[in-house]
């Protein structure tokens, strides 16, 4: 993960949406598939991949800001919760809002994410809990996506059961099981399904039926594990063969010894212990160190972290949890990419990969972690095309 392949000088050909060289500037400007190229100019500044953000809940009706400010007067998030707030409240906004406002909902916030320099972000159901309403979610995210130049990633959640269901587990997660999951499979919906594994949410054997179902009907997985008690999700994870196991904030030294060698990626999200100054934080230095591939994301939500800026949580990662800016640049990119099942086609400057870049106000990558609550990026171009520029500060050429 410290291994960036830095390039001083560098330069870049695309064509037709896809990296086709890459390497120092004199090099590649005299391929004679570079003849006729139009020079986008990046000045001197850092050129990375384009961020690819693999863990949000990026669509959702309305913020929460009354409990933002009932926990800053010490309620808790689980207190919240158990009153009928938390993620009960965003699915009874997601139950009143029309698909089409969910839709320029997310239409608008995938433009922050593009001018913050992200170029690939998961997109997760999970705040209309029954069938409708998972399935309106994950409608509005196909038409969105549809609409904008940010790559979406749709993901069916297991979030929590709903009010009228607390005593008809079984029942609803039968619906999940047998109609759900084949349903939203065959409609090509979602690309994983993701259960969030915890206490007072799914219990580990009930996260089980939900990730086998899901995994028999075609659907990639991931865990939403050890966020707020330490469940043995990770490790159900990884015995499944899931993408990711997200948050592990109560991951234990057994647990990142078992994980080494999984294709599982640690996927951590720091922007959610600062938001709700939980602890502890997720133990990335041990992570990175036992050799198991760590990628980071913002969680965007409206209850635990209400950030799409992948800039900030490149600096929490550095600041707090001891990652180097490297190894925070790795999980930013490639990394996320493989925790989305994507590693193939985004998250590095390669050959054949897609030509999805940012242009960062930056001339030492180091700055993006190091200047908190900036956001560097000037240029973006998503499959080779450019998608945003911010004003007069855009690339020349
Ligand atoms: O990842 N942990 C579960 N889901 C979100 C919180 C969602 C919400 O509060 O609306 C998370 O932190």
């Amino acid at each position: 993960m410290e291994e960036l392949g830095l390039i001083r000088h560098g330069a870049v050909l695309l064509r037709d949406g896809l990296v086709t060289a890459v390497g120092p500037d004199e090099r590649i400007c005299r391929l004679p598939a570079a003849r006729g190229a139009k020079p986008v100019d990046a000045g001197c500044r850092v050129v990375l991949p384009g961020f690819v953000d693999s863990h949000t809940h990026a669509l959702f009706a309305a913020p929460r800001l009354d409990e933002y400010e009932a926990r800053i007067g010490g309620s808790t998030y689980a207190g919240l919760a158990r009153a009928g707030g938390g993620i009960q409240a965003s699915a009874r906004l997601i139950r009143s809002a029309s698909e089409r406002s969910l839709v320029c909902r997310l239409g608008q916030v995938a433009r922050l994410f593009l001018e913050h320099g992200t170029t690939t972000i998961e997109v997760k159901s999970g705040y209309g809990l029954e069938l409708d309403g998972e399935l309106k979610m994950l409608r509005a995210i196909r038409e969105a996506a549809g609409r904008s130049p940010l790559e979406m990633v749709p993901t069916l959640l297991a979030h929590d059961v709903p009010r009228r269901f607390r005593r008809k587990r079984a029942r609803f997660l039968r619906v999940w099981t047998r109609e759900l999951i084949p349903l939203v499979a065959r409609s090509g919906l979602a690309e994983c399904c993701d259960v969030f594994c915890d206490r007072g949410y799914f219990s580990l054997r009930e996260t089980g039926m939900v990730l086998r179902a899901a995994a028999r009907a075609g659907l990639k997985l991931k865990v939403h594990a050890e966020q707020l008690v330490r469940s043995g999700s990770a490790l159900l994870a990884a015995g499944l063969g899931a993408l990711s196991a997200d948050h592990l904030d109560h991951l234990s030294e057994a647990d990142i010894r078992r994980l080494r060698g999984t294709p599982t990626v640690a996927t951590l999200l720091p922007g959610t212990t600062l938001h709700l100054d939980s602890h502890p934080d997720p133990p990335a230095r041990w992570l990175i160190d036992a050799g198991v591939p760590v990628a980071l994301a913002t969680n965007f939500n409206p209850g635990s972290s209400p950030t799409v800026s992948m800039q900030l949580i490149l600096s929490l990662a550095c600041s707090r949890l001891k990652m180097s800016p490297a190894e925070a640049l790795t999980a930013a990119t490639v990394n996320g990419a493989y925790a989305l099942g994507r590693g193939s086609l985004v998250g590095s400057l390669e050959v054949g990969k897609q030509a999805d870049l940012i242009i960062m106000d930056a001339t030492d990558y180091r700055e993006i972690p190091y200047y908190v609550g900036m956001n560097h990026c000037v240029t973006v171009i998503k499959r080779g095309r450019v998608v945003f520029s911010r004003g007069g500060r855009e690339a020349r050429g």
